[in-house]
């Protein structure tokens, strides 16, 4: 690729940090419910289990910020001219638990640059976009502790539960617009599980019943209804939320969810996947009808959530799925992107992972997920 850079994206997600650099593991899943033991006996089962509850990896947290400070330094050498990346996405599943522990750390690894004498990411808060994911709000009814989060890391005011929030940024002669959408399905109530141990105080019902909102998403009605009437607010040049826009159709627009656009283009069909979907559930229903109602609206949609990186297409929209940026697992490699715009509106997406025979991040030379995207076709 030749063309000169003019804007850069980093898209990190589900970092599913801990309560501190050294503390990633929480226990044993399995010493805990009769029914979380059940699951145990089957080896595949428990392993997805238990790695779904791991945290963030503490090397790979140690090397994010410095492999980051590389790209830039690399980018520059090839022609980018700006001092940072534009933007850093946070794709939700900040942190495994969403306890104020691990709020606390998160909240240090992302703002700060130095963490316990360990480099920290040092977003800054103009540059940075943040959505929720569903362990910001595992066991709880409610967004209260992400919340708190954002407020401490100062990107503020985030989605409420199950609603969208949108932004407008300026970066050079182009402008950004992103629309961050929240589809998590939440608990009835807070079930007070603070640590894994006290699963063991739910009850059976409340255990089954937490298949319907500890990974699934859903886009409801209302949902749906409030993106598009903010849409054509937009484009009738009113501000809504924190975005403004002077010229909507030149405007670079960028749908953030955490939830995939199209499970099943992400995830393989093999029974093993089937059953472990079946036993907690992750796709998100009424994404489609979502879709639907905003095509042609947007340039691009990113999402995690399935630590599985991909490059798809939703109709004409370019989708990218982000991996997990620092999690703990002996399953995928550690994943971000870094997306790249030219002067004229070309969008190129590159990969960047942690493949499980190395010692650090590079960059990944499948043409299947770095590559240049298509652009979206008009509705
Ligand atoms: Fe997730």
């Amino acid at each position: 690729m030749s063309a000169i850079i003019s804007d850069t994206l980093i898209i990190l997600s589900d970092l599913h940090l801990g309560p501190g650099w050294r503390h990633g593991e929480l226990g044993s899943l399995f010493g805990q419910h009769w029914l979380l033991r059940l699951f145990s006996l089957d080896k595949k089962l428990s392993q997805y289990l238990e790695q779904g509850l791991a945290a963030h990896d503490p090397s790979v947290t140690g090397d994010l910020p410095l492999y980051l400070s590389t790209l830039l330094w690399k980018l520059k050498q090839e022609g980018y001219e700006k001092e940072d990346f534009d933007f850093h996405v946070v794709l939700g599943d900040v942190v495994t638990w969403p306890d104020e522990r691990s709020f606390d750390f998160a909240r240090r690894y992302l703002s700060w640059n130095w963490v316990e004498d360990i480099a920290g990411l040092g977003l800054h808060r103009e540059k940075l976009l943040m959505i929720p994911g569903n362990h910001d709000k595992l066991f709880k009814s409610n967004l209260f502790l992400y919340h708190e989060f954002a407020r401490h890391v100062r990107v503020e005011p985030q989605p409420q539960p199950g609603r969208s929030y949108l932004v407008s940024k300026p970066s050079g002669n182009r402008e950004f617009l992103f629309a961050s959408i929240d589809a998590s399905v939440y608990c009835g109530k807070n079930l007070q599980i603070s640590k894994v141990e006290d699963l063991d105080r739910l009850t059976n019902f409340e255990l089954l019943s937490c298949r319907d909102h500890i990974a699934r998403g859903k886009v409801t009605e209302e949902l749906i209804n409030e993106l598009v009437e903010k849409i054509v607010r937009l484009k009738r040049g009113e501000s809504v939320d924190g975005a403004h826009l002077k010229d909507y159709p030149t405007a670079t627009k960028i749908l953030m969810i955490h939830y995939a656009l199209d499970f099943k283009k992400v995830v393989s069909t093999s029974l093993w996947k089937s059953l472990s979907n079946f036993a907690v559930p992750h796709e998100c229903n009424g994404i489609e009808v979502l879709l639907e109602r905003v095509k042609g609206e947007f340039d691009l949609a990113v999402h995690g959530h399935l630590h599985s990186p991909k490059v798809y297409y939703c109709g004409s929209l370019p989708v990218i799925a982000v991996g997990t940026s620092a999690q703990r697992t002996t399953e995928s490699p550690r994943s971000f992107y870094l997306i790249k715009l030219t002067e004229s509106g070309k969008i190129f997406a590159e990969h960047h992972h942690w493949p499980q025979d190395s010692n650090g991040f590079k960059r990944d030379t499948n043409e299947a997920l770095t590559c240049e995207l298509a652009p979206p076709r008009a509705a």
